[in-house]
């Protein structure tokens, strides 16, 4: 039976950690839409194109095939699972995926991955429920203090996501801000503050707006 979970939020707000769990207990699968933006950003920097620069952009991705299986992420098959947590990606990627054209495609490739899914998937992301799902059958979006957030970041066990505040915070503003599907709840999207929550109770909340739904 169709199950699409669409799972926005900035930086830090727990999306990953949620999705991942929240996935495995609706025994559906997990899509992590930054990573294909990463990804993109990879090959971007790879090609020594200009991250700024749309038409660069997307003759560096051009022919280039972006997947995930059992939570790595592949680029034409290699796994740059860790590679795509660099700092020069962190710090590229805002400015990557603002392109429409660039949204477009991999927008595409993730409608895509969710039906070879079977159409059951937990899916994280910024506008999962605005513009890639806007038919999910529930939409949640994690919120957090940017303090907590970044301090959620720079604590991250065994990940090379090592970014301050103030990268955060730009990162967030150059989401949010971008006139192609900024970071932004749907309306209809249920939003949760997870500054006080731990990470099971934020999975048992949302698992609880399931079966009300
Ligand atoms: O979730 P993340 O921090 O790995 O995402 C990295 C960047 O990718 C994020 O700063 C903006 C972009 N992104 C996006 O534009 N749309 C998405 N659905 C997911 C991520």
């Amino acid at each position: 039976m169709r199950l699409i979970v669409a799972v926005d939020g900035p930086g830090g707000a727990g999306k990953s950690t949620v999705s991942r769990l929240l996935a495995r207990r609706l025994g559906a699968a997990h899509l992590d839409t930054g990573a294909f933006y990463r990804a993109a950003t990879l090959a971007v920097l790879e090609a020594g194109a200009d991250p700024e620069d749309e038409a660069s952009v997307l003759e560096a991705i051009d022919g280039r095939t972006i997947d995930q299986v059992d939570g790595r992420t592949l680029l034409d098959g290699r796994d740059v699972s860790k590679e795509i947590r660099s700092e020069e990606v962190t710090g590229a990627v805002s400015t990557v995926s603002a392109h429409p054209e660039l949204r477009r495609r991999l927008v595409e490739a993730q409608r895509q991955w969710v039906r070879r899914a079977g159409d059951r998937a937990v899916v994280e992301g910024r506008d999962i429920g605005t513009v890639v799902f806007p038919d999910a059958d529930l939409k949640v979006f994690l919120d957090a203090d940017p303090a907590v957030r970044a301090a959620r970041r720079s604590g991250e066990i065994g990940s090379a996501v090592s970014e301050g505040k103030a990268a955060l915070d730009r990162r967030d503003r150059l989401d949010s801000t971008r006139p192609t599907s900024p970071l932004r709840p749907a309306p209809d999207a249920v939003v949760i503050d997870t500054t006080h929550l731990g990470i099971d109770e934020v999975v048992d909340h949302i698992t609880g707006l399931l079966t009300q739904a």
